[in-house]
């Protein structure tokens, strides 16, 4: 039997493939973004070396009303945010699949997009500087404006109501690795 490359449960985004990839990964559970793409059943949530931080509490989060933490290092840089979108989200947690976290400066040059939710169409931005704007429905992708990348994306795992921080996918701003926090 041949498989059909054409399947797009056999298709990995670049971003998944690069965080399936990662020598890193400890099994734990497997993510819902990843559930049915062949072999990532035994792949996890948790990337090694992060912390694993409550951040919230379920029960408390309100649609479009994010709630602000900071993750992996208390630094102005790791300002993220939680977001309830009220509809399904790539990496989303909860009974809905909606609970999703992003960090909260443009990977462009740093822009600030705390404030700039559209929870009509489940984006972030436009940033201030140069006008990117993310979909926080698909990992961060980026959907219009200078930035290359995507917005990094905070892995939530849930604990009955608790929500943890798990990992970053993605850089953020100003970092050269997410773990070794920069001086300042
Ligand atoms: S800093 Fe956000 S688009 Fe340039």
């Amino acid at each position: 039997m041949t498989t059909n490359a054409c399947d797009p449960k056999a298709t990995l985004t670049r971003r998944q493939f690069l965080f399936l990839s990662g020598a890193a990964l400890v099994t734990l559970a497997t993510p819902k973004f990843l559930q049915g793409v062949p072999g990532a059943e035994a792949l996890s949530l948790q990337q090694a070396g992060y912390p694993r931080t409550k951040v919230g509490q379920l029960s408390a989060l309100k649609a479009g009303q994010p709630v602000a933490f900071q993750y992996p290092f208390d630094h102005p840089n790791c300002a993220n945010f939680i977001y309830k979108l009220g509809v399904p989200a790539a990496g989303g947690i909860g009974p809905a699949q909606d609970v999703v976290a992003f960090n909260s400066l443009c990977p462009h040059q740093g822009g600030p997009l705390s404030g700039r939710l559209n929870t009509e169409h489940q984006v972030l931005g436009p940033c201030p500087l140069h006008l990117s704007t993310f979909d926080l429905t698909r990992h961060g992708m980026v959907i219009s404006g200078h930035a290359t990348e995507g917005l990094p994306q905070i892995v939530l795992e849930l604990s009955g109501d608790d929500i943890y921080a798990t990992g970053v996918m993605g850089l953020v701003y100003g970092f050269h690795n997410n773990l070794a926090e920069p001086n300042g």
